[in-house]
């Protein structure tokens, strides 16, 4: 026997049964995002990786480990995207966006990938869903995008259950002096902090702060606060998108430790954090990054938008069973009687294209197997044909809940099940 072939870790089958609550979940997606006047964008799976080495960041987790890289027969350098951000701006700069509308709202859907070690939530191939909000400085604009995350919570009924941090890391200016501040404090501590930290003190001493090392986070207890080292500014940008969260009654916490894995952030951070799931408990992440436009290439643009895991929103909703299942089939035909085997498949065009959910036996199984077959389904109804009543065009319902049956007029079913509605 040859060998089954099985799925790459970290990789996830979504099968019959578990697609119906994405469906579900990508239902409310869409319809926030038409609430919001937001556009959908599909870019492309796979992009030149120095896309995402100019715009995630060279020093990144992302870029430095997790990237599924590769040549294509050309020889170019090509990677499956880890996420979306810095292709939607690719986009927005090659597409002349800009041109059309002076801010752009744009939304998107799609798998990202990661080569990290994957465990309950964290995947290496995973859905992502996100904003991003290109065009505006102001803080309006970062209140609008953090809203609009905090609606979708509201409308799949978990946002008791997610709770938002924010901070602000400052424009560039603010977070070279702090930069600077952290290194010196750090520096007599050097030896005594993790490895991974100590390399991060030339590269990237930010990333510092939210090591999750326990000797780490003694240090760091001490250290300065980025909120010291904000411009003028910074600071009344920051204290403008909090008054106005206050003012909209979306609860936050300040994070003054929190500083994002990617490198293109500029004042506003945020990360959205569910109770109800384990270490990966991050079910969304985004911010400010006004310098990524032009770093790529395009005029200086600023921007801000975030993403979602959709597998750990799901999670969230699993766990606090927000999730229904509930069975879309409308009728099950069961044949009594093999003479009309060959009229099954033309009264079912006929429901389907009357907008009913309806199915049949295509085993050619026993009346009874079919009877299980309708329960096994979850069908609304059972409807029985029998050759007698095919005679007299008629056709029994069988309420499936209550075991109720009702003879009616064979070309009478679509009418029969709008009334029962
Ligand atoms: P991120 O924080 O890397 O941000 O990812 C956003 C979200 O994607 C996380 O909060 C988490 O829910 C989900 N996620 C990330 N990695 C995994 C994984 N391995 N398995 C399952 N879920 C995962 C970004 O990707 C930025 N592009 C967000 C952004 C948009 N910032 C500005 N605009």
């Amino acid at each position: 026997m040859p060998d089954k072939i099985q799925k790459i870790k970290g990789t996830n089958d979504i099968l019959p049964g578990e697609i119906e609550q994405w469906h579900a979940l990508e239902a409310t997606i869409h319809m926030v995002m038409e609430r919001f006047t937001y556009r959908e964008i599909r870019p492309p799976i796979f992009e030149r990786t120095e896309l995402f080495a100019r715009g995630v960041g060279e020093d990144s987790d992302i870029v430095s480990k997790e990237m599924y890289t590769f040549s294509d027969t050309s020889g170019n350098s090509i990677t499956l995207r880890p996420e979306l951000t810095a292709s939607v701006v690719r986009s927005y700069i090659q597409n002349n966006l800009q041109q059309e509308a002076p801010v752009q709202k744009l939304w998107y859907e799609g798998p990202m990938f990661r080569q990290e070690r994957p465990q309950k939530g964290r995947y290496r191939q995973f859905w992502q869903f996100g904003i991003e909000a290109i065009g505006s400085p102001h803080p309006e604009q970062d209140v609008e995008v953090i809203a609009l995350f905090h609606a979708i919570l509201v409308e799949l009924g978990i946002s008791d259950h997610a709770e938002l941090r924010i901070n602000s890391i400052g424009d560039t200016k603010s977070r070279d002096a702090y930069r600077e501040a952290l290194r010196k404090y750090l520096l007599p501590h050097l030896q005594d902090l993790s490895a991974a930290s100590r390399q991060r003190y030339d590269t990237n001493p930010l990333r510092i702060l939210d090591s999750k090392a326990e000797n780490d986070r003694e240090i760091i207890r001490n250290a300065p606060r980025i909120a010291e080292f904000l411009n003028e500014d910074s600071t009344n940008h920051y204290a403008a998108v909090l008054s106005t969260l206050r003012d909209m009654e979306i609860p936050f916490t300040q994070d003054d430790l929190m500083v994002r894995g990617l490198d293109y952030y500029t004042h506003t951070t945020f990360e959205f954090s569910s109770d109800a799931l384990g270490a990966q408990d991050a079910i969304c992440g985004g911010g400010r990054y006004d310098n990524l436009i032009e770093q790529l290439g395009g005029a200086s643009v600023p921007a801000i938008g975030w993403a979602s895991g959709i597998e750990r929103l799901l999670l969230v909703m699993e766990s606090l069973k927000e999730v229904e299942s509930r069975s879309s089939l409308d009728v099950y035909l069961v044949l009594a009687g093999d003479a009309l085997r060959s009229k099954s498949q033309k009264l079912l065009k006929v429901w389907r294209a009357a907008g009913l959910n309806c199915d049949a036996d295509t085993l050619r199984r026993s009346l009874k197997a079919q009877m299980r077959e309708a329960n096994r389904r979850n069908s609304r109804y059972a409807a029985i044909l029998g050759e007698d009543e095919f005679a007299q065009q008629e056709i029994q319902m069988k309420d499936l809940e209550t075991g109720e049956q009702k003879t009616i007029a064979l070309d009478g079913v679509c009418d029969f099940l709008d009334s029962a509605d």
